[in-house]
């Protein structure tokens, strides 16, 4: 066994073709982003965040109380905090409003560096975020970096809220907020999103479904198994 990285910038499609590659070849599919947003569902239930500012000196003892994991429920992963299922309520808009606030916290990122390098060690996993291929799993044999142009991803997203019958924001208000987390992925001083040196860059705009890119994905695997 193997494992793959899979980094890219936010609504480029890399979750779904990760989560679905793992599901295609039997692998473990581990959702980085969910073990950043449940940190920061922890500091928000414990009030450590006020004005857009985490307390860290506060948090810092606290982060070995922070217990993550996954199980897999009805074919489809869930993230528990402290053995409580929270997989609705990190995808909420309170995390997501805060969760970039505590991804730039280094002792956090190091924290969840060390358990996702735990959970890689045996191989056998599809890791997806921001910085697998650059930090937490510099070794992984295969190492793709996915994105698109920011108004591709923002239709995406907006095409998705439209579907769901939510009208609130404007495709520019998307286009906005899109760059807007590629400026903060990209520029924090903690371990930015940044294409590591020998992962294979993936346009996600040059699938016409996602069923395409996860078709593309799953035969570049087998094609890689097969040259080994
Ligand atoms: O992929 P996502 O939207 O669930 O990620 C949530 C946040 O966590 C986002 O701000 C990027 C950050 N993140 C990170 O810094 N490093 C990772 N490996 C995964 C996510």
């Amino acid at each position: 066994m193997i494992n793959v990285a899979i980094d890219g910038t936010s609504s480029s499609g890399k979750s779904t073709m990760a989560k679905a590659l793992a599901k295609s070849v039997g692998y473990t599919y581990i959702d980085t982003g969910a073990m950043y947003r449940s940190v920061a569902l922890f500091c928000l239930r414990h009030g450590l965040i006020t004005d857009g500012k985490v307390d860290v000196e506060r948090l810092l003892p606290m982060l070995p109380d922070i217990n993550i994991s996954f199980k897999i429920e009805d074919g489809k992963q869930i993230t528990y905090l402290n053995g409580e299922n929270v997989e609705n309520e990190i995808r909420g808009l309170e995390v997501s409003n805060n969760v970039s606030l505590v991804a730039a916290i280094a002792e956090v990122r190091h924290a969840m560096v060390r358990l996702q390098q735990d959970m890689g060690k045996n191989k056998g996993v599809v890791m997806d975020g921001r910085d697998i291929g650059t930090v937490v799993l510099p070794d992984a044999e295969i190492k793709l970096y996915v994105t698109t142009s920011p108004e591709i991803r923002a239709k995406r997203r907006f095409d998705e809220m439209r579907a769901k019958g939510d009208t609130s924001v404007t495709l520019d208000d998307i286009i906005a907020n899109v760059k807007m987390r590629d400026h903060l992925d990209t520029t924090r001083k903690e371990s930015p999103l940044r294409k590591a040196d020998d992962a294979v860059e993936v346009d996600s705009g040059k699938f016409a479904t996602a069923e395409e890119q996860i078709a593309w994905a799953v035969d570049y695997f087998h094609q890689f198994m097969q040259g080994k």
